[in-house]
């Protein structure tokens, strides 16, 4: 038996090439020419391994293959592993490593190897062996391109001390120009690519792209290693287990290959671990040493019951007499809101978290970390929300607030699509936390404001606390009740539910968290206008909870 080496190969396919009366070219991409068209990016990173990205778009779009190289710093002195990576056409030219064999929390260097030059160097890190005494992260939800700059981005990259970037969705936004947000709130220079709300996978390829050239999202990715999971702009508005509010069958097709292709998009093109192979499951689990366990959740695609409606499934409530508003309250409180069938994650999700908390407990992790999608905190629509509606108060806002202040009186939540319209799970949940925990810190995005919540009771503590992250630039209350006096959005709600220990229902930003062996640090960062360019940050507000043998304490601003 002869051993082909790779000169033979290379050989054969030449000859067998010639002999075809095919152009050899035909056989291998032209890398020569080829473009790193969208930086470098790394995520997911354990104590041993990390995902390296790129996109290398050969001058002949064909396949081929590409060299990376990862090293102890920029220099490239010391050299730590070096490969070769296939490049796909069917994967939009996105290359990914699964880079193993690391050391544990240190930095590393890594670049592409383009055949006539190399790639921009990425930085990255990987996660800690048992011992790590802290794990500082920034998180991120709702960057909507054409709503403005992305602010956030560029100051986390500007921070040394954030040693991951937790991405929670809305990362891209599936719409056409123009449509959300309006062309009257789009921000000159904020092009969106394609043009077209986005169906096809060229399309939602194209999207990525066309997010992926913002110069701070491309740094920060440069920078710093993101782990990522989809909300429902990722896909289409309010996605749930079988379909979309904005994904209509009869002119869009099959939901589920809408679905195929969006989960494909968002597979080649972040630094995720998962490959497309995997299907539609991106729940997962990466340790910080013994400090912290980080799970990822899906509560958006792969597990959830369709999301109840107050004009589905009450009606007009504006207009509806009082009488006839508290029966229909009282109908969806006792029934659909009371079935505990109705899920955020599905039964497989649901089980494995049950495991993981189990195992990290066990471990001894001090943290367990829950990134997820949807706020978790009790909110109810404060009664003041009337009086903060200008004179001037399109049609939509006035229903949605008034909407929002009548169900409250019923204890029914501002949104039906966060965990507040899926009661039984999320005491499934926090039941789960407080038997399988040691300290349970819960992040979320998607509401456009920001939220520290202490999650139920355990005895004068609270079961878990929440850090919600809000929008990178997604507009959020602060645009439709402008009659409000300054803070006093922020003072109604707090004042309003108990679980909300302090709120920004006014601000764009982030959160950055830092978690000890003793204690968790939210910061919150608020951003200027993010329609201007050069707008920075304007504020911090940070809080501190306690980790304790019982659960986290409440948090305290510090
Ligand atoms: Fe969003």
């Amino acid at each position: 038996m002869t051993t082909l080496t790779r000169r033979a190969l290379v050989l054969t396919g030449a000859a067998s090439g010639l002999a075809a009366g095919f152009p050899i070219r035909a056989q291998t991409a032209d890398l020569s020419h080829g473009t790193f068209t969208h930086a470098v990016a790394s995520g997911d990173p354990t104590s041993e391994s990390v995902i390296l990205w790129t996109r290398f778009v050969t001058s002949d779009a064909m396949d081929g293959e590409i060299g990376w190289e990862i090293a102890e710093d920029d220099t490239f002195a010391k050299i730590t592993a070096t490969g070769k990576a296939p490049v796909r056409a069917r994967h939009d030219f996105c290359v990914k490593v699964d880079v193993k064999g690391l050391q544990p929390g240190r930095p590393y260097a890594y670049r592409f190897l383009g055949a006539k030059s190399p790639s921009i160097v990425g930085l990255t890190r990987t996660a800690p062996a048992a011992g790590a005494a802290s794990m500082n992260f920034a998180l991120f939800s709702c960057s909507n391109l054409p709503y403005g700059w992305f602010h956030a981005y560029r100051d986390a990259a500007q921070r040394p001390d954030i040693e991951l970037c937790i991405h929670v969705g809305d990362y891209i936004y599936e719409y056409g120009r123009g449509t959300y947000p309006t062309f009257n709130d789009s921000v000159p220079d904020r092009i969106l690519w394609p043009e077209v709300e986005i169906i096809s996978l060229s399309d939602y390829h194209r999207r990525y792209a066309s997010y992926r050239d913002d110069p701070d999202l491309q740094e920060l990715h440069r920078l710093k290693p993101f782990v990522t999971v989809w909300d429902d702009h990722e896909l289409a508005n309010d996605t749930f287990d079988g379909g979309a509010q904005n994904h209509d069958p009869a002119t869009e097709g099959a939901w589920e290959d809408r679905r195929a292709r969006a989960v494909q998009a968002y597979l080649d093109w972040m630094p995720i671990r998962q490959d497309p192979k995997s299907g539609l499951s991106i729940y997962r689990r990466y340790d910080w040493g013994d400090l912290a366990t980080l799970m990822l959740l899906d509560t958006r695609m792969i597990g959830r019951s369709k999301a109840l409606s107050y004009w589905e499934d009450i009606g007009d409530i504006p207009q509806m007499d009082e009488a006839a508003l508290g029966a229909a309250a009282q109908k969806l409180s006792s029934g659909p809101l009371a079935d505990p069938n109705r899920t955020m994650m599905g039964a497989t999700q649901e089980a494995w978290l049950s495991n993981e908390l189990k195992r990290s407990k066990q471990a001894g992790a001090v943290w367990q970390v829950l990134a997820q999608q949807v706020v978790m905190g009790a909110i109810l629509t404060p009664q003041q929300f009337n009086t903060f509606m200008p004179a001037d108060a399109t049609e939509r806002t006035k229903g949605y607030t008034m909407t929002g202040t009548r169900v409250a009186r019923y204890g029914l939540p501002y949104t039906l699509d966060s965990w507040g319209g899926y009661p039984p799970a999320r005491e499934r949940l926090l039941a789960d936390i407080s038997a399988n925990a040691n300290n349970a810190l819960v992040l979320s995005g998607d509401s456009h404001s920001a939220w520290a919540c202490n999650l139920g009771d355990r005895g004068g503590r609270p079961i878990a606390v929440e850090v919600a992250t809000t929008a990178v630039t997604s507009a959020g209350m602060e645009k439709w009740l402008t009659g409000a006096p300054t803070g006093g959005r922020e003072a109604a709600l707090t004042s309003t539910n108990p679980e909300l220990a302090w709120c920004d229902g006014t601000n764009k930003g982030y959160a950055m968290v830092t978690l000890t062996r003793t204690q968790a640090t939210a910061t919150f960062v608020a951003v200027g206008d993010v329609a201007d360019r050069s707008a920075g940050v304007v504020a911090e507000t940070r809080l501190v909870s306690e980790a304790s043998a019982s659960g986290p304490s409440a948090w305290v601003k510090a």
